[in-house]
Parts: C-alpha cells; structure tokens; sequence
C-alpha cells in the first residue's frame, strides 16, 4: 500500500518528526511505501510529487520547517476531489496523512466527504484546536516566546522603560498566557478578553512604582474595548484572512504618551515558529505520526488523531472544526492574580 503525506498551512517545527515516524513505522513494521506531496494541497493538485522512504526521513526529526514544503492552497480551487483522485490513482496512492491546522483539516474533511482517503494529524503553535489537548509546535512557541520576553526584560530593567512583546495568537492567547505567565509579565492581553487602555496602563504604572521594568505580552488577536477587528495593515492572506501583527507597535506610544514611562515594543512573529522543535514537541510529533499510520491501516478515514491527556486517539475532523479552544476565563482569571 502506498500513502501520500502532506503538510499544509503555516509550517510549525515538529512536523518532520511526523513524517519520519509515519515512514519508519510504516516501512519498518508494516511494509508500507510513501510518497511525498510537495506543498500541500498544491502539490496533489498539481501533481507535485517526491520520493519520500527511510533515506528521506533521517535524522529529520530535530529540524524545523517541513521538508515537503508547505502552502496555504485550497485544493477546491484547483480541480476538487476529481483532481485529486486523478494524481493519487497516478501515482498509485491510495490514502493521504494531512498535516495542518482547522483550514487543512476543514478542506479534509471536504475531501474525505467527496470519497478521498484521508486521515488527519493536528498542527498549530496556536494550540487552538478543540479536539486535542496540545499541538506540536506550541512548547516551541512558547519557550522562544518566553526566552525573548526573559530577554526584554533584561534590556528594560536596564533603561527602566516598558517593554511590550507580541506573540502569536490569531484567535486565541495561549502563547501569550503561557509565555506571559512563565516570563512573569505584568500584563497579559489575550483575544478571548477585549481590555481598555487605561486597565493597562494601571497595571504598567503599578509594576513601574513598585521599581520594576513593566512587561506586557500581547498576542497579535487582541483588542482593545474600543476596536471590532484585530488590528490588520499588511493585507489578506492566501485564505482571505486579514494578516495580523503590529497590535504591540499600536499600544506602544499609546502607554507611553498615558504614563509617561518610555516604551518599546518588539513584536516576535515567525521567529516562533522556526527552529529546532522542543523534546516534548519532537515526542508528540512523532507518536502522532505513528498512531496516523494505523489510522490507515485501521481505514479511520475523515478522523484526525489527537492527544487527550497522555493518551493518542482518533477523533472526526468535525471534532475540530467546530469550535475553537479558547482560553478559559478561568485561566485568564488565575493568570491576572498576578497583573501589575
Ligand atoms: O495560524 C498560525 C499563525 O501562526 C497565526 O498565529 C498567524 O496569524 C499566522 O499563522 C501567520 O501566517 P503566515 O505565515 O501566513 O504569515
């Protein structure tokens, strides 16, 4: 039997350790042939194909990015299903392991609807996907997020100014709660908790008069109670979704023109998501990988497989679709004890 894998949407680091745990397990265990789909989606509709078995996937499991490439293509506008089927009869492929986020699994999902094969494995430094616990590429995320904001700090307490880090977070702020928690920000604004200017600026003047440098962490989704939408200047991207960032470089001149405390403001972006995966991403990846091979085997086709407390099980893809995984006001509210 011969399997395509894809990864598709923006890259994270633990997805080559997907991949070669699916090849060596497939190969060594069950005698398996892969191809790899270059690009994502683009890749099948295009007919975008490489060799892809042991010697492909050696010691891949500590680089970041993706050694098939990735996009965010939507295989609906490129020909649909009998497209795809077309490349995968071809090639002599007969199932496909889909590596992304809600916009790669939502396209699954359309696919396997239509007769594709296909089974799903969650990716996100978000971590907003409702029907696992964790994501591979988050704990990476969230370490480089926190050694940048451990190093603001420093450069801060030298100048005695505010320092506002950026993080990701389209829809949701677990990178900046965790980041922000584990670097000991003074505050924390998330997109789940729209927050007023002056709310802020108290917590930096608290942090500022009790002597130290104040720390805001800020995910790109956040607004203030004054604003709809995130704040958006650079376009729509290949999925029509405004692009985010900035959101810090914003608040920035507006804390410092209401305390008076110089304030610099750095915003992360892709930084998170490059680089060597963290142990535990790398361990999650590749038991992701692994159980996505016997999702196949098992013909669990239209399910993806996810963590639920130590545990890797196969959910539908409707599972994660449905909804978000927001952070709870209970989190924020625990997090905030410790604001100003
Ligand atoms: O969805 C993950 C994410 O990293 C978001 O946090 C961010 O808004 C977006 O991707 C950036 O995407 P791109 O790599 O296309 O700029």
């Amino acid at each position: 039997m011969s399997i395509g894998i894809l990864t598709s949407g923006g890259d994270c680091p633990g997805l080559n350790a997907v991949i070669r745990a699916a090849v060596l397990k497939g190969t060594a265990v069950h005698g398996l042939d892969f191809v790899g789909i270059k690009n994502g989606w683009k890749g099948i509709v295009e007919g975008d194909l490489m060799e892809l078995g042991r010697p492909q996937v050696v010691g891949i499991s500590k680089q970041g990015g993706t050694i098939l490439g990735t996009s965010r293509t939507n295989p609906f506008e490129g020909g649909g299903p009998e497209r795809v089927a077309e490349v995968m009869k071809e090639s002599g492929m007969e199932a496909i392991i889909a590596i992304g986020g809600e916009g790669t699994l939502a396209a699954a999902k359309r696919l396997t609807d239509a007769g594709i094969k296909i089974v799903g494995v969650p990716k996100t430094v978000d971590n907003d996907l409702s029907a696992t616990d964790y994501t591979f590429g988050f704990d990476t995320a969230v370490q480089i997020a926190t050694d940048s904001m451990d190093r603001l700090r420093t450069t801060g307490e030298s100048h005695q100014r505010c320092m506002v880090a950026e993080v990701m977070g389209r829809h949701v702020g677990w990178i900046a709660l965790h980041s922000g928690m584990a670097a000991g920000a003074h505050a924390i604004l998330i997109p789940e908790r729209k927050t007023s200017i002056e709310e802020i600026c108290d917590w930096v003047q608290s942090a500022h008069d009790r002597g130290r440098a104040p720390l805001v962490a800020v995910a790109e989704g956040f607004k203030l109670d004054t604003m709809d939408d995130a704040h958006s200047e650079r376009g729509l991207d290949a999925f029509g979704r405004p692009r985010l960032g900035g959101i810090g470089d914003m608040l920035a001149p507006e804390i410092e023109a209401r305390t008076g405390i110089e304030t610099r403001s750095t915003t992360l972006g892709h930084i998170q998501r490059g680089g060597t995966p963290s142990a535990y991403d790398r361990v999650l990846a590749t038991r992701y990988g692994m159980a996505a091979v016997d999702s196949v085997l098992e013909e669990h086709w239209g399910r993806m497989v996810a963590l639920r407390g130590t545990q890797i099980v196969h959910v539908p893809f409707e599972d994660a679709l449905g909804r978000l995984k927001t952070v709870p006001q209970s989190r924020y509210d625990e997090a905030a004890i410790l604001f100003g």
